[in-house]
């Protein structure tokens, strides 16, 4: 039989998607997924979003709407994997490992930190890291946990992200050769299409950067002003106009069959006036999404809905995730201290996972641990008791001992009154001992 691969991507929460990403990642991932030979692993990349977004309510709104999406687009979650990077402890578990795997100098490296020491380059900041946290540095050893904690083949992501991909191997080679063949090396998936982007209205990439995006279930209205609002040259109704270079074309293409694209391609030869161009690309554009953005509608409404898929998605990815991470701890030499090295499991077992001598280890180990509490209760008694001898001896030594009991009472009832917990707990225990001692003196 043959071994299934294992396709996983994830979209970072922290904004809204737009054509571009739609045409990019979740269209080929929602596809990907309903292929007979392949297991799909998506999930929100949330604690990716940390990283530069922090503003709680934006975070939070981005989870739900991206997730809203992707059920919209369709995605099959009892054959796909669909989960919150959030829910998955084991992930950033994992993460800290990798980080002990990494080099300093690989990371320096990273695009995504190097354009913003860039970044302050060009505005001649002194400081080059300034405004750089390290979640930013260590951003591509996070991403490896999403991807080695599922042993994934193929990983569809935008040309940018092909050298985070490239790290991820290179520090799951250095995991193996350390600890044994754990994890699978995972290769990027470039789809196609994306090698050219989509551009946005003003021309250039569709990027939030830019602020020239399109999002993908913009409300008709909305998508209708935006598409009049995509820049286009100065060419009168009637002039024949180069479609190569026209992000409205483009933008149609994208969606429209070979025939439709070639029926666009003649229009434009033949002069097809701007506005009424950007009145066909809404035509066009509005039909083609309404299904989805209808389903998107209503499930954006019903945030149970989508906590529940999630929750059941979570379910089924640590179905994984725990597994394997015990393996790992375990592997690097974190684990309980009598169980067996070679066995698959480590960390805290439940009573019912150990083994009858591992239980008789813990057996004794506990009954050394009751002998030397009540050893050290013992001795403890024994300094008190010292104490409450002198204090005796000050008693009787004094012209009035009553008074002198009493004075002493006294002093340690304030003494507990101010005294910090075990101070307290110590005072007390004296004054105890010393009333107890009194009155049996007395009698
Ligand atoms: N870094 C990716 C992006 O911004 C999101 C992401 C996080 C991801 N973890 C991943 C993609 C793991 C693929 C695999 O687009």
């Amino acid at each position: 039989m043959q071994v299934k691969q294992r396709v996983l991507t994830g979209i970072t929460t922290s904004g809204t998607p737009h054509l571009g990403n739609y045409l990019g990642a979740l269209k080929p991932a929602v596809a990907a997924s309903q292929k007979v030979d392949t297991d799909s692993f998506y999930f929100l990349a949330d604690y990716h979003a940390l990283i530069k977004c922090q503003d709680p309510q934006t975070l939070h709104r981005s989870g739900r709407e991206i997730a809203a999406i992707w059920l919209a687009l369709g995605l099959d979650t009892d054959k796909a994997t669909f989960y919150r990077q959030s829910d998955i402890p084991e992930i950033p578990q994992l993460a800290w490992f990798l980080t002990c795997m990494t080099a300093k100098g690989m990371m320096n490296r990273s695009h995504a930190y190097k354009a913003s020491v860039d970044e302050n380059q060009r505005q001649s900041n002194v400081d080059l890291d300034q405004g750089i946290n390290m979640g930013l540095f260590s951003y591509p050893i996070l991403m490896a946990a999403d991807i080695l904690m599922f042993n994934a083949n193929h990983i569809p992501v935008g040309k940018d992200q092909i050298q985070h991909i490239e790290m991820c191997r290179d520090i799951a080679m250095r995991f193996n050769h350390t600890y044994g063949e754990h994890f699978v090396l995972p290769e990027a998936m470039v789809e196609e299409g994306d090698s050219k982007v989509l551009s946005g209205l003003d021309g250039r990439k569709m990027s939030k950067s830019y602020g020239n995006i399109i999002p993908l279930f913009a409300p008709a209205d909305e998508l209708k002003k935006l598409i009049f609002q995509i820049t286009t040259n100065s060419l009168q109704p009637g002039e024949a106009k180069d479609p190569e270079t026209c992000t409205l074309f483009e933008i149609y293409s994208a969606f429209a069959s070979p025939q439709e694209t070639l029926a666009i391609r003649n229009a434009y030869a033949n002069g097809i006036g701007w506005g009424e161009m950007k009145g066909q690309l809404f035509e066009y554009l509005n039909e083609y999404l309404t299904p989805a953005r209808k389903r998107y509608d209503s499930i954006i409404k019903d945030p149970g809905f989508i906590e529940s898929e999630l929750q059941k998605g979570a379910a089924k990815a640590r179905a994984h995730s725990q597994p394997f991470m015990e393996r790992l701890r375990s592997a690097v030499g974190i684990m309980s201290l009598v169980g067996d090295m070679n066995t698959k499991h480590s960390g805290v077992k439940t009573k019912k996972e150990l083994t009858p001598q591992e239980q008789e280890k813990i057996d004794v180990g506990k009954a050394k641990g009751l002998a030397i509490a009540k050893q050290r209760a013992e001795e403890e008694t024994a300094q008190l008791n010292l104490k409450v001898d002198e204090l005796i001896r000050h008693i009787n030594a004094s012209s009035s001992g009553e008074l002198a009991s009493t004075e002493a009472i006294a002093e340690l009832k304030l003494q507990i009154d101010s005294a910090k917990k075990k101070a307290k707990k110590t005072l007390q225990l004296t004054l105890e001992l010393l009333q107890q001692r009194l009155a049996s003196e007395l009698s």
